[in-house]
């Protein structure tokens, strides 16, 4: 099997800003506070989302290689007719290593399934792993939300062959769990999760492809919930929104994962 991008030895820790901060000084006050953090980089690859203005900029003038940068979206196609898109060859020209795909919030403004495959393929061709994001908006007492679960990883990648999928990252982010005023998912519910995530890519692309690649959680993570949400829900990595925007909660995630 191909060597992978991320390997399973180690956390994957991503942090998604979203629309923030306001400005670029504001960005760079946060970066600058999180690259003083001590963390032990053998054991944890840190990614940094920022807004694209801001990505291009915090990476010309950082050197070391202990954090890296990702986009939280980026387009299916480099067509130069594509107003208001970035491309995966600008992502690539931009130092950027990683890219969300299909996340919650781009879901909820009419972004498919084919989209997303699109987009998946376009970013490993391009050796840039995408993070596929998947999640149900709330929980069905029929169980309906692992029907969508199931079909959103099927759908999305429907494109990607077994030779190309050792990759790719999934991150679960259930949307009831994601933003001001939710808590994370209980930790022992989560590693149900994990188990019929990874049984559907057994499905998909047998045992020793699908234990290998790298399920991430996401939803209201913060310094107090993180260890254990790795370690009991049995994870690889987290995706956090807003206490990545805090360099000393950030900081203390990575500190207390190290
Ligand atoms: P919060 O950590 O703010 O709940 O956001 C999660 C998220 O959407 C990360 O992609």
């Amino acid at each position: 099997m191909k060597k992978r991008a991320f390997p399973k030895t180690k956390k994957l820790i991503v942090a998604n800003w979203k629309m923030n901060p306001e400005s670029f000084k504001e960005a760079k006050k946060i970066f600058d506070l999180l690259r003083k953090k001590k963390f032990n980089a053998n054991k944890i690859v840190t990614v940094i989302c920022p807004p694209y203005l801001f990505e291009n900029e915090l990476a010309k003038s950082y050197r070391s290689n202990k954090i890296k940068f990702g986009f939280q979206d980026v387009h299916f196609e480099n067509d130069e007719k594509s107003t208001g898109e970035i491309s995966t060859e600008m992502a690539k020209n931009s130092k950027v290593e990683y890219v969300l795909v299909g996340h919650s919030e781009r879901r909820q403004i009419g972004e498919t399934n084919e989209v997303i495959s699109k987009k998946i393929k376009k970013c490993l061709d391009e050796k840039i792993t995408p993070i596929l994001c998947i999640g149900e908006d709330e929980r069905h007492e029929n169980g309906d939300y692992l029907n969508l679960i199931k079909e959103q990883i099927i759908e999305s990648l429907s494109d990607i062959p077994k030779t190309r999928v050792h990759d790719v990252v999934i991150a679960y982010e259930p949307v009831w769990a994601v933003g001001k005023g939710k808590n994370s998912m209980d930790s022992h519910e989560l590693h149900q999760m994990t188990i019929f995530i990874k049984k559907i890519l057994v499905s998909l692309y047998g045992k020793k492809i699908a234990m290998e690649l790298p399920i991430l959680y996401g939803g209201s993570v913060d310094a107090d919930n993180a260890l254990e949400l790795i370690k009991q829900g049995q994870v690889d990595g987290l995706l956090v929104g807003r206490s990545s925007l805090n360099s000393h909660v950030f900081g203390d995630i990575l500190k207390n994962l190290s």
